[in-house]
């Protein structure tokens, strides 16, 4: 018998709280080591382009527990960063590495309860800074028009965010061929990794349509930035693909890539019957122990300016 699954953890009062503070590594320490690792050259990587005037505040725009802003606070003392999030239990995370690290007093929090940065007033910051965060904004253009609000004329967006959309569309492809005239010709195989991959992403046209972060493509978000009103916009698309980051095979199997999706392990137990998980968990496993469970990671680096000078500098004293 199959049973049906219960609701992800997007059924869970704040999601994201659970998932990036334990969830993604599946609650193993050397996985979240990994993770981390991976997370800060994704950061270094959005925050280099920054240009910041002295003095300069950032606002880190869906900052989880803090790691891109503090890690630009540790670059930079004379930083201010302003750091929000929909998340009240990831900003007082935040909050409490901003203590530790004694950086808490150039620090401000913010609590998002809407899409529009209420809060945060007009030409405020000297940068926005973001990494996986926007690509979970239903209203990507009307976010990007905020960050233009919010920053100082000159000041600079610089943006890392995951790009989901090919793997959504294998997705659906797998589905229309599952569901057309050639689906009895089809390995078994497919059927049964199609369970595990449409826990993951959209498999329909109209779920990905739906799907915030899986709808949008790197070319979107430039063009989205310069309808928004930012200038000078460059756009960078990494596409790397490696070894899995999972340290071991139970890893992998109780990990999550994002809050909205499902574990394999809960794929095995509750979306296959008794036949179908052996044989799955097999399948994969071998590939697993072969070192052939490749992950592709596509991330969409994007710097922008707002136009306009910089505010003059006020002259020094005496
Ligand atoms: C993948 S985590 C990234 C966290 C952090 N930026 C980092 O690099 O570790 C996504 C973050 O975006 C936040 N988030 C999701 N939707 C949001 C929204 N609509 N507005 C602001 N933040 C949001 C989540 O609460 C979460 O902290």
């Amino acid at each position: 018998m199959i049973r049906s699954l219960p609701l992800a953890a997007a059924s869970v009062d704040d999601p994201w709280a659970d998932w990036l503070l334990h969830e993604r590594s599946a609650g193993d320490p050397e996985f979240e080591m990994r993770i981390q690792a991976r997370v800060s050259e994704y950061i270094d990587r959005a925050l280099r382009p920054l240009e910041l005037p002295p003095g300069a505040t950032l606002l880190d725009f869906g900052c989880g527990d803090g790691a891109l802003g503090l890690r630009a606070l540790s670059l930079r003392d004379d930083l201010r960063a302003v750091f929000a999030d929909t998340s009240d239990e990831l900003l007082d995370r935040a909050n409490e590495r901003a203590e530790a690290a004694g950086v808490g007093a150039r620090c401000r929090f913010v609590l998002l309860t809407g899409g529009d940065l209420a809060g945060i007033a007009d030409a405020s910051v000297d940068a926005v800074c973001t990494r996986s965060a926007l690509a979970y904004v239903p209203d990507k253009p009307g976010m990007l028009a905020h960050f233009h609000r919010v920053l100082r004329p000159g000041g600079m967006l610089s943006l890392a965010e995951p790009v989901f959309r090919d793997d959504a569309l294998v997705c659906c492809a797998e589905r229309s061929a599952l569901e057309g005239p050639q689906a009895p010709e089809l390995p078994a195989a497919l059927h049964l990794l199609h369970k595990w991959r449409a826990r993951q992403f959209p498999d329909t046209a109209d779920a990905l349509a739906a799907c915030p972060h899986c709808n949008f493509s790197e070319r979107d978000l430039i063009a989205w930035a310069m309808q928004a009103g930012f200038e000078r916009a460059h756009l960078e698309l990494h596409i790397d693909s490696g070894p899995a980051l999972a340290p071991d095979w139970e890893s992998f199997t109780r990990h999550t890539p994002h809050p909205f999706a499902t574990s394999l392990r809960d794929v095995l137990d509750w979306d296959c019957n008794p036949a179908e998980r052996d044989w799955l968990e097999s399948l994969l496993r071998r590939q697993w122990e072969q070192g052939a469970m490749i992950s592709v990671d596509r991330m969409a680096y994007l710097q922008a300016r707002r136009p306009g000078a910089p505010a003059p500098e006020p002259p020094a004293p005496g």
